[in-house]
């Protein structure tokens, strides 16, 4: 039988995967599910852990559940590998959020001076565990799910021999679903041509049973209500001239760059309202985990779908399903580039839409990107190596660059304070700077 092993197992996210799992058991025989936390996340490991055993009880299913504190005995002769963990808790986020913003610079998790402080604590332990996995179960595949998954599946990349990594984001997929939605046809029907990075994909093409419906889609996104795919970024809307001649699909997270006053201005009103998006999910969680705490809760609550992540679960375990089963679909994942996109190092990670086999993605080559969006690109392609390099060798320097290269920075005067104020704010969850 199969075993999976989920670190950060005590996530709120946990039950939808166990959704995921119970709804495709027929087709990925999990015999194992080993959920993975450490002291600090105990009691949320517990009570989450407790609705994973009901509800694959209710279920029906004969998939062991184990709660453990112990990652290394977890990991023995695993299969797949998840991750879902974050370091330092949502007060950590509290802090990228708003250090950036206390300077008048974009706050937010994983773009701009946050998303660098995020893969800064990450990528460490993501190393850690890479160390663990090449030891205890070498032949497993790692699915990364922790942000910045983009700049962590570029570090597992080029500073590890571990090759089986997957990085997996549901804003991909959240797109299809919401075209899909516009559009009133079914799911399946739907299909984008993704290429690009993590939180920086583009669609290249949108297709309903094959016949491209990319025009009427970028008039849809002109349309504030139609123009974010996911519920922790509001929509603005595009100007229509703009995002006809752009002629891509955007992500929700372009707004960041391509809105930059807007949405900086709408996040300093939050910040000195005091609620950056970690205080609304940290509320969102608190709800949740009382909601799981009822001992006649078994099923995964619809409440969890405000959170940004929805989906997820479905990602994940496709993406298994398709390893496993040799299936050769196509879905959109973080990948090592191969060439696929040609403005983007061979031995980068981009998120493109790739064939999944038992052999791991295989990108579909793109040729390169638009012109008018290589740019943005490759400059996001450079912060994150950067701050990859940054987050390994622990080089204050190395840092400050990364911090300024970053386009959601103003200078490098600017990008020092904030980096200053951050070590200092982060030091306990920080490699040595
Ligand atoms: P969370 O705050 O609930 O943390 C999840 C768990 O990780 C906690 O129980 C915590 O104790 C545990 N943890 C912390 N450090 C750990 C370590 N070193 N080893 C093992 N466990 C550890 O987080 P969440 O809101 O559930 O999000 C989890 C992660 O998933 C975050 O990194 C988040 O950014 C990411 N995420 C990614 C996407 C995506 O599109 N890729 C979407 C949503 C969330
Ligand atoms: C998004 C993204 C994630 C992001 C998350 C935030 O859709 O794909 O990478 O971090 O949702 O969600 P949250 O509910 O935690 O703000
Ligand atoms: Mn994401």
């Amino acid at each position: 039988g199969i075993k999976i092993v989920t670190i950060g197992g005590g996530s709120s996210y946990t039950p939808e995967l166990v959704e995921g799992f119970i709804k495709r058991y027929h087709e990925l025989p999990v015999r194992e599910l080993w959920l993975v936390d450490i002291e600090a996340g105990k009691e949320k490991l517990d009570i989450v852990g407790n609705l994973a055993k009901r509800m694959i009880e209710k279920a029906g299913l004969p998939i062991e559940v184990h709660l453990t504190l112990d990652r290394r005995a977890a990991l023995k002769d695993a299969d797949f590998v998840t991750t879902q963990f974050r370091v330092g808790l949502l007060d950590a986020r509290a802090k990228d959020e708003r250090i950036p913003l206390s300077h008048g610079v974009l706050g937010q998790e994983t773009n701009g001076p946050g998303g660098l402080f995020k893969g800064l604590r990450t990528i460490p332990v993501i190393l850690d565990i890479i160390k663990d996995i090449q030891e205890l179960c070498p032949d497993a595949w790692l699915i990364n799910f922790t942000n910045p998954a983009g700049m962590v599946t570029e570090a597992v990349l080029r500073y590890t021999s571990h090759r089986k990594v997957v990085g997996l984001c549901n804003v991909p997929i959240g797109i299809e679903m919401g075209v899909a939605k516009l559009l009133e046809v079914d799911h399946s029907r739907v299909r984008v041509d993704f290429a690009g990075l993590n939180h920086m994909v583009y669609g290249l093409d949108v297709y309903v049973d094959g016949i491209s419906v990319k025009d009427k889609v970028i008039e849809l996104l002109t349309n504030p209500e139609n123009s974010s795919f996911v519920k922790n970024i509001e929509g603005q809307g595009w100007e229509p001239e703009f995002i006809r001649a752009l002629n891509v699909l955007t992500c929700p997270y372009h707004m960041y760059y391509y809105k930059s006053d807007e949405m900086l201005e709408k996040e300093l009103k939050n910040f000195k309202e005091g609620t950056t998006r970690a205080e609304v999910v940290k509320k969102l969680e608190d709800e949740l985990f009382e909601l799981y705490k009822d001992p006649n809760l078994d099923i995964k609550p619809p409440q969890l779908e405000k959170r940004g992540g929805a989906y997820y679960s479905d990602a994940a375990v496709r993406l298994i399903s398709s390893i496993y089963n040799d299936k050769r679909d196509i879905q959109p994942v973080n990948t090592i580039n191969n060439g696929a996109i040609a403005s983007i190092p061979h031995d980068s990670a981009v998120e493109i839409s790739c064939v999944i086999t038992k052999e791991g993605p295989k990108p579909l080559a793109i040729g390169d990107l638009p012109v008018a969006v290589r740019g943005l690109v490759q400059q996001i392609k450079s912060f994150e190596r950067v701050a990859a390099e940054a987050a390994v060798t622990g080089n204050y320097d190395t840092a400050l660059l990364a911090m300024t290269i970053n386009p959601l920075v103003p200078s490098d005067k600017v990008g020092k304070a904030i980096l200053d104020e951050m070590l200092e704010a982060h030091k306990e969850h920080l490699p040595k700077f």
